[in-house]
C-alpha cells in the first residue's frame, strides 16, 4: 500500500499477497477500491496489485493536464511495475485485468508490452470506439466538470441505476452507496481527462485477434454497458480466448459477486501454461 512517483506525480497502489502477479485496472469514474472484495479472496493465492489511475482516487494529475489517453494510463502502469520490484526476476510475467475503461487500458498494455503478459482479462468492456454521439457526450461532460456546471453527483445519479444487477440493488445496497461515495470523491479534472481520453480511443478488435496470449473475457449476465451478447464474440475473436458469464451481476462483477468472480479468475489462472 503506498504512493509511487511516476512522471512527477504520485500514484497510489494497493498491494498484497505473494505468488503470480495480477494487476487490476479500474473503470470510470472509479478507483482501486472496486477490486477490494475480490483481492480479499485472491490474496491468499496471488500477489494482487490495484492502482488508482492518474487523476483518479488518490493518484495525482500533473498541473495543467487535460486529457489522459488510454495509452498514457497503460504507460503509467508499465513504468510503475519495476518500482514494485516486478519484472526483475527473469521471465516473470503478469496477468493484467481491466474492467470497462480498465479494459480499454489493458488492451493498450497488450499492444505495447505484450511480452510482459502471462494473460489478459477483459472484464465488462468493449474493443470498439465510441459512436460520434457518445464521444460528443463525453466532451460535454468533461467541459461541464471543468467549468463547474456539472457535478460528480450528477454523473453518479445518471450511472448508478444502470450499473447494478437487480439482485445487487435488492440484497447489497451498501455496495451501491460505497460506489457513489467513490465517484463523488474523485477529482473533477481527473474524471474529465479520462472522459476525453476515452472519447478519442482507437478500435482494438483486430489487435485482440492477433494476440498470442491467453485471454479471459468475463462479464456480468445483466450488464447494460457491455452485455454478454457483445462480450462473448470477444472471446471468440481472441486466438486463445475463454468466456465466462457471472450470474445475477451487472457492470461490476468484482464488487457485486466477488467470490464468484475471484474463483473464475483463479481457475483460469491455474489453467495457464507455466
Ligand atoms: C466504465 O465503467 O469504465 C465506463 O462504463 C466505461 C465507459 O464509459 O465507456
Amino acid at each position: 500500500m503506498g504512493h509511487y512517483k511516476i512522471d512527477n506525480i504520485n500514484l497510489f497502489i494497493s498491494e498484497r499477497g505473494t505468488g503470480q502477479l495480477i494487476v487490476f485496472v479500474h473503470g470510470f469514474p472509479f478507483d482501486h477500491t472496486i477490486w477490494d472484495r475480490t483481492c480479499n479472496v485472491l490474496q491468499n493465492d496471488f500477489r494482487v496489485i490495484a492502482p488508482d489511475l492518474r487523476g483518479l482516487g488518490q493518484s495525482e494529475l500533473p498541473d495543467g493536464w487535460n486529457i489522459t489517453p488510454m495509452e498514457q494510463f497503460a504507460d503509467d502502469l508499465h513504468f510503475l511495475l519495476p518500482r514494485l520490484g516486478i519484472g526483475e526476476k527473469r521471465g516473470e510475467k503478469i496477468v493484467i485485468c481491466g474492467l470497462s475503461m480498465g479494459g480499454y487500458i489493458v488492451m493498450q498494455y497488450a499492444r505495447k508490452y505484450r511480452n510482459e503478459l502471462a494473460g489478459l482479462v477483459l472484464c465488462n468492456t468493449k474493443t470498439i470506439t465510441d459512436s460520434p454521439a457518445v464521444a460528443e457526450n463525453r466532451r460535454k461532460q468533461a467541459a461541464g466538470l471543468i467549468d463547474g456546471t456539472l457535478e460528480l453527483r450528477s454523473i453518479a445519479d445518471a450511472m448508478i441505476p444502470k450499473l447494478f444487477a437487480e439482485t445487487t440493488s435488492k440484497e447489497k445496497p451498501e455496495i451501491i452507496q460505497e460506489l457513489r461515495a467513490v465517484i463523488e470523491s474523485n477529482q473533477p479534472a481527473g474524471v474529465a481527462a479520462a472522459a476525453l481520453g476515452m472519447a478519442e480511443r482507437l478500435d482494438t478488435t483486430e489487435l485482440l485477434g492477433e494476440l498470442e496470449i491467453p485471454v479471459l473475457v468475463i462479464c456480468g449476465s445483466e450488464d447494460q454497458f457491455s452485455p454478454p451478447s457483445e462480450m462473448k464474440p470477444l472471446a471468440e475473436k481472441a486466438k486463445h480466448g475463454t468466456f465466462a458469464e457471472i450470474p445475477n451481476t451487472g457492470h461490476l462483477p468484482p464488487l457485486e459477486q466477488p467470490e464468484l468472480f475471484a474463483n473464475t479468475l483463479k481457475k483460469w489462472i491455474h489453467s495457464l501454461p507455466q
